[in-house]
């Protein structure tokens, strides 16, 4: 149990919030009546210090499990009551980390270095439900199409960049879309590829993936215009001389040779 707590550990911050008030009245932390999974010794400071960083690591209010309002005081939550599903869920999470940590702890043993702690915030990162860009991708795929995919990216980078919780480098859209275009997706795949060449122009991986899409869905002039790209920032890269050579000598026959006679 002694890793059940030790969530947050390193999160000197929790601490900080949490003495302000707690000197004069007793804290809203001390003498817990329902701890079915935490240790019943735990002290008041890693009480709030683990009920503080779990809040944090799913980027949500103490309500979210607990039994309050937003603009109540903490002190007339029922931290007590077992009422939400969230609570119950967070209980066997708790449990779930104490398994991996002692399944960590003992591999680290083994190659003699001290365990990296799992915490919440280790999946979480400020989600509720942990989840990466693709799979919020792949759901807005489910019932929309590329241009849904690429508002739903959009707003995601307008509210999270900067933060833990979603990954918006170059590299994962590029894979992603690479994905998208090589399956059933193409369109989605291009118009996700798109954005990221508005974000990453100067990256010649962004350029070739978008040719490729291009060339898939036959439309030679943009792929040689993307292909073009790649070469220019990527110059003597031989595979791509060719492609260009093959789509202008490709491009030339098909030239409307064909006058009515
Ligand atoms: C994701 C769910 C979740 C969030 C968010 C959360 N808690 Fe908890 N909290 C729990 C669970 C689960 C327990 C019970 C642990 C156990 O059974 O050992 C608990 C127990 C407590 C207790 C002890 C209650 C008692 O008398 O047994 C207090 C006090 C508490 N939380 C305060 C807070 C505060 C304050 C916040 C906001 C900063 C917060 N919690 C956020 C899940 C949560
Ligand atoms: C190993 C990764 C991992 C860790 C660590 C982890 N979780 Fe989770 N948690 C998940 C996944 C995955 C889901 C979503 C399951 C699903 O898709 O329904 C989830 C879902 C939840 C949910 C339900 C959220 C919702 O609204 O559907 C709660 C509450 C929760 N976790 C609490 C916690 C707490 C508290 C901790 C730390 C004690 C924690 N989790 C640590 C992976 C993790």
């Amino acid at each position: 149990m002694r890793a059940i707590f030790a969530v947050t550990a390193g999160l000197a911050l929790a601490g900080v919030l949490s003495t302000a008030s707690a000197q004069e009245r007793k804290s809203i932390f001390a003498d817990p009546q329902n701890l079915q999974v935490l240790p019943a010794d735990i002290s008041t400071a890693e009480l709030s210090q683990t009920m503080r960083g779990v809040a944090l690591g799913l980027g949500v209010r103490c309500q979210y499990c607990h039994v309050g309002e937003a603009g109540q005081s903490l002190r007339e939550f029922d931290f007590a009551a077992d009422v939400k599903e969230t609570k119950a869920i967070a209980r066997q999470m708790f449990q779930m980390v104490a398994d991996i940590n002692a399944r960590t702890s003992a591999i680290a043993s083994q190659m003699e270095r001290p365990a990296t702690e799992v915490r919440c915030v280790t999946c979480h990162r400020g989600q509720a439900r942990p989840q990466l860009i693709e799979d919020v991708l792949n759901q807005t795929l489910e019932s929309g199409d590329g241009a849904a995919a690429v508002e739903k990216y959009k707003a995601l980078r307008e509210e999270f960049y900067g933060s833990h919780t979603f990954d918006f480098s170059e590299l994962t859209l590029t894979m992603f879309t690479s994905g998208l275009q090589r399956g059933s997706n193409i369109e989605a795949g291009i118009a996700l590829q798109e954005l990221n060449r508005e974000y990453h122009p100067e990256v010649w991986r962004v350029h070739i993936s978008l040719a490729e899409g291009y060339e898939t869905v036959g439309d030679p002039e943009k792929a040689l215009e993307s292909y073009r790209k790649t070469l220019e920032l990527r110059p003597g890269f031989a595979h791509v001389e060719g492609k260009i050579k093959a789509i202008e000598e490709q491009m030339k026959a098909e030239e409307p040779e064909s006058k009515p006679e």
